[in-house]
């Protein structure tokens, strides 16, 4: 009968976590087949309970040395060999029993792959989830730190929404402070800081037209000609204004004889709110040329006349102008220079 043994051959491959040791043995599946360690020189055998057939190939697996197992469907009884049927044993007919043995005369490699990434991965998972949940805690501390780890969790704790408010709060007070910086700079007055003041008449005798005459260096390229006046009870007489560049015969001025009747090139103050302050006079045998002058009255406080003329850096430029006084006191005339 034994030559008309038929074996029915099914590869297996049993794979078992034992620790962190993950073995895996490629077995043969005979059925209705026992494993007999007849010959001389067969290893004994160990007998254990299973409770299924999985159980009894789990047993061998855990076994190290184990190469081969007989399983009695009959009574569980599992039975483990260090052989293979090949070397030492004979393999019989036998109702109910299974056997199972190693085809390759050892250990296959662990196809692990897929067993250690799952239990590798969860417990990473959730250590990214404890972790994402304690440096919330800590976001309240450091604010700038925490914004990256804030994005990330987004959808999670209301403390990691206060600490992106309180980000947002002190970027926005810091492009605050940057902005507010700005203040209005222009006003007739403060351009006279440290301006070249050519004329100071204080309390000036009557006087009739008067031509005065300085030489300047410029320093910049659009230089401020400031004229300021007082004159309480009587007036000023302003007329034919000029500035050219020495050795040149271009009027550098507009309007610097009044006589188109306008403001043109020209602009005027009364930062101190003086009464009776400076204008644009018509009056041809009053003027020291033309038909126009400038009176100027300004009454309490002085008032300002000014007219800016474009420059050349270290360049001589002559500034000179017609000047009368109707004396009545106090009064000032000043003169000034740059910008
Ligand atoms: C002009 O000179 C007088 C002294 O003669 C001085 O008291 C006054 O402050 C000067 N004016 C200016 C605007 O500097
Ligand atoms: C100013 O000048 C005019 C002449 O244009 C003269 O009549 C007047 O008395 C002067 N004084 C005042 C305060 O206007
Ligand atoms: C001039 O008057 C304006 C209101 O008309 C006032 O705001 C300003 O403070 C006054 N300036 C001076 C120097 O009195």
């Amino acid at each position: 009968m034994r030559n008309t043994i038929v074996l029915f051959l099914f590869f297996i491959i049993i794979t078992q976590t034992i620790s962190q040791d993950i073995r895996s043995l490629l077995l043969t599946k005979l059925n209705n087949i026992q494993y007999q360690c007849t010959n001389y020189g067969c290893s004994s055998s160990t007998i254990v309970l299973a409770l299924n057939l999985r159980a009894c190939e789990i047993a061998c697996l855990v076994n190290i040395d184990c190469r081969t197992l007989t399983f009695d469907q009959s009574n569980n009884q599992c039975e483990l060999f260090v052989d293979i049927p090949s070397q030492y044993g004979s393999l019989i007919i036998q109702a109910n029993i299974i056997t199972m043995t190693a085809v390759n005369n050892g250990q296959l490699p662990a196809p692990m792959t897929i067993d250690t990434t799952t239990s590798t991965y969860s417990p990473t998972t959730t250590t990214s989830l404890s972790t994402t949940s304690s440096s919330s805690t800590t976001t309240t501390t450091t604010i700038r730190t925490s914004t990256t780890s804030t994005t990330t969790t987004s959808s999670t704790s209301t403390t990691s929404a206060t600490t992106t408010t309180a980000t947002t709060t002190s970027s926005t007070t810091t492009t605050t402070t940057t902005t507010t910086t700005t203040t209005t700079m222009f006003t007739c007055i403060s351009s006279l800081t440290g301006a070249t003041m050519l004329l100071n008449l204080t309390n000036s005798p009557s006087q009739s037209y008067t031509q005065y005459s300085y030489n300047y260096i410029a320093v910049t390229t659009s230089t401020r000609l400031t004229l300021s006046f007082r004159m309480d009870s009587k007036n000023w007489s302003l007329d034919t204004l000029s500035v050219k560049r020495i050795g040149t015969s271009t009027e550098l001025l507009t309007n610097g004889d009044f006589d188109s009747g306008t403001m043109s090139g020209w602009a005027s103050c009364n930062p101190n709110n003086a009464t009776n302050f400076g204008y644009l006079q018509y009056d041809p045998l009053y003027t020291q040329s033309g038909s126009y002058y400038w009176k100027d009255a300004s009454t309490g406080a002085v008032d300002y006349l000014y007219q800016y003329f474009s420059s050349v850096v270290g360049a001589s430029y002559t500034i000179s102008f017609y000047l009368k006084a109707d004396t009545g006191l106090p009064n000032s005339a000043n003169v000034y220079i740059g910008s």
